[in-house]
């Protein structure tokens, strides 16, 4: 490869859905790329508006990695800037480590430019925050064990032991598993459980429910695929009212780096909670 430019593959987190929702960077380096190639199960195609001319735009979904590769690689070693456009954050369930490795193999540069993963983009449309305080300060991002098996150690009843939030991708189709493998964490019938298919797209679709309801609701509601699950006593929409819990961090009685107590104890310096 001496002497011939050698292009960049950007690996770009398109968001959910909605269009507005891609990085500043990710749109421009769309716009810059002379190969944009995305993965149509998913990803809205509104988000390629304003690639320049000339540039070409693949499908991916029907592709093998080794298809996806030689494509990246070609483009590439032409000195061409590859756009690989992932849904939401390429950093979660995205595939990107095994491309990435390849690239390295081959000597073609590459980056990774985040988006918003369909479980944030799934709390927003559900008004949710996953960290309550004094409810839980902690959220697991995983999938129920389906056809991919996951690693010992992180069963979902074990998972679910935590009793913090659970972010479940990738497990709409196995949500009798899910409810299953909850109940045997111990969790009740009235836990919240929300399904959001789509999120932020226009055929979105919110399911409100709990650990004894959601498989039925999810299946009178058509949801088989392409939703994220959210569950977990930080869902509780009576959590949210005046006078409920509330955090440190704007409490006139903590003391922080960018604020002084009003009055009682507080910390002084150190991070902010
Ligand atoms: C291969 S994973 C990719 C996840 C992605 N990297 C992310 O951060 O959202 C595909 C799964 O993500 C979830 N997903 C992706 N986009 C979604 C959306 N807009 N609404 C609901 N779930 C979505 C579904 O669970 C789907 O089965």
């Amino acid at each position: 490869m001496s002497g011939a430019p050698v292009g960049k593959v950007y690996f770009i987190g398109a968001g959910p859905g909605d269009p507005e929702l891609i990085t500043v960077k990710g749109r421009r380096l769309i716009e810059e790329a002379d190969l944009i190639l995305y993965t149509d199960s998913l990803v809205n195609p509104e988000v390629l508006r304003g690639v320049k001319p000339g540039a070409r735009i693949e499908k991916s979904a029907g592709m093998t990695l080794e298809e996806i590769l030689e494509m990246m690689i070609g483009a590439a070693r032409r000195g061409e800037r590859v756009a690989r456009v992932h849904t939401g954050d390429p950093a979660v369930f995205g595939a990107v480590m095994e491309q990435a490795a390849e690239l390295e193999a081959a000597g073609v540069p590459w980056e990774i430019v985040p988006g918003v993963s369909s479980a944030f983009a799934a709390a927003a449309v559900l008004g949710a925050e996953l960290t309550v305080p004094e409810v839980t300060q902690t959220v697991i991002l995983t999938r129920a064990e389906g056809r991919t098996p996951v690693p010992d150690g992180e069963k979902l009843t074990a998972l679910a032991r935590h009793r913090c939030s659970l972010a479940l991708f990738l497990s709409a189709g196995l949500i009798d598993r899910v409810q299953e493998a909850l109940k045997a964490a111990g969790w009740g019938p009235e836990v919240p459980v929300a399904a959001v298919y789509k999120a932020t797209w226009p055929d979105e679709v919110i399911v409100r429910s709990t650990l004894g309801r959601i498989a039925e609701d999810m299946r009178d509601a058509g949801i088989r695929s392409h939703a994220v699950i959210l569950a977990g006593p930080a869902l509780d929409p009576g959590l949210r009212r005046p006078g409920g819990p509330r955090s440190k961090l704007y409490d006139k009685t903590f003391a922080h780096r960018y604020r002084r107590a009003v009055k009682g104890p507080g910390t002084a310096g150190g991070e902010e909670p």
